[in-house]
């Protein structure tokens, strides 16, 4: 399939289906492959407008507490709390801890910053939003948690390795098929956070 046809798959699937975005597709795979989405979880998803991964994490977690985090407003979604603002701003670091008041079971992020043309300034941007993850993560997840973000495959990717190694018995790396063959992006799944 080329990219622009593998594209409209997914795009008319995911409208066929109801779901704001063909992202949603990526966070099914994941899920499919590391099973993380269970009742009673607390999930918090960064990077969350349009919406569509926490629609799935809506219809998978019963019972659970799901907040979305993003620079964009995100059209309400029964059952998730949203709040607006940029990840990197320390007040709503604040607001996600003081939101579920205990340790996070999963802590999602498919924040992808603007794009600027530049490969290697776009790879910096975004692998800097996922260390704030993982950073974020070892502070805030529970001993059972895991988490979950998006990176570029560039010349900092060693940098996200150390540091997920640092704080994580387990890091598995994994690129969906609903993503695209030529994008770089992948994802970083962590699991058993170091003592
Ligand atoms: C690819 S979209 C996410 C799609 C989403 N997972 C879904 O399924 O609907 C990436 C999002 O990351 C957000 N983003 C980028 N940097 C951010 C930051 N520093 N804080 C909060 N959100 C950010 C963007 O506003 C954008 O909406």
């Amino acid at each position: 399939m080329d990219s622009r046809s593998y594209k409209d798959h997914f795009f008319k699937k995911a409208k066929v289906q109801g779901y704001r975005s063909r992202s949603a597709f990526k966070l099914i795979e994941l899920n499919d492959k590391f099973k993380f989405l269970k009742n009673g979880i607390k999930l918090l998803d960064v990077g969350s407008f349009p919406g569509s991964w926490c629609q799935v994490a809506r219809e998978k977690i019963k019972n659970g507490k799901i907040l979305g985090i993003d620079k964009k407003e995100v059209k309400a979604i029964q059952g998730v709390k949203f709040v607006r603002g940029d990840f990197l701003d320390k007040k709503l670091k604040l607001i996600a801890v003081e939101y579920f008041k205990s340790n996070i079971d999963v802590i999602l992020s498919d924040m992808a910053p603007n794009t600027t043309g530049n490969k290697s300034v776009d790879s910096i941007r975004i692998n800097e939003l996922c260390l704030a993850i993982l950073n974020f993560s070892k502070k805030t997840l529970s001993k059972d948690g895991v988490v979950i973000s998006k990176f570029f495959m560039g010349e900092d990717f060693e940098e996200i390795r150390t540091t997920a190694k640092k704080c994580f018995k387990k890091i598995d790396f994994f690129k969906p098929n609903s993503s695209r063959n030529e994008s770089r992006e992948t994802y970083i799944h962590c699991s058993r956070l170091s003592t």
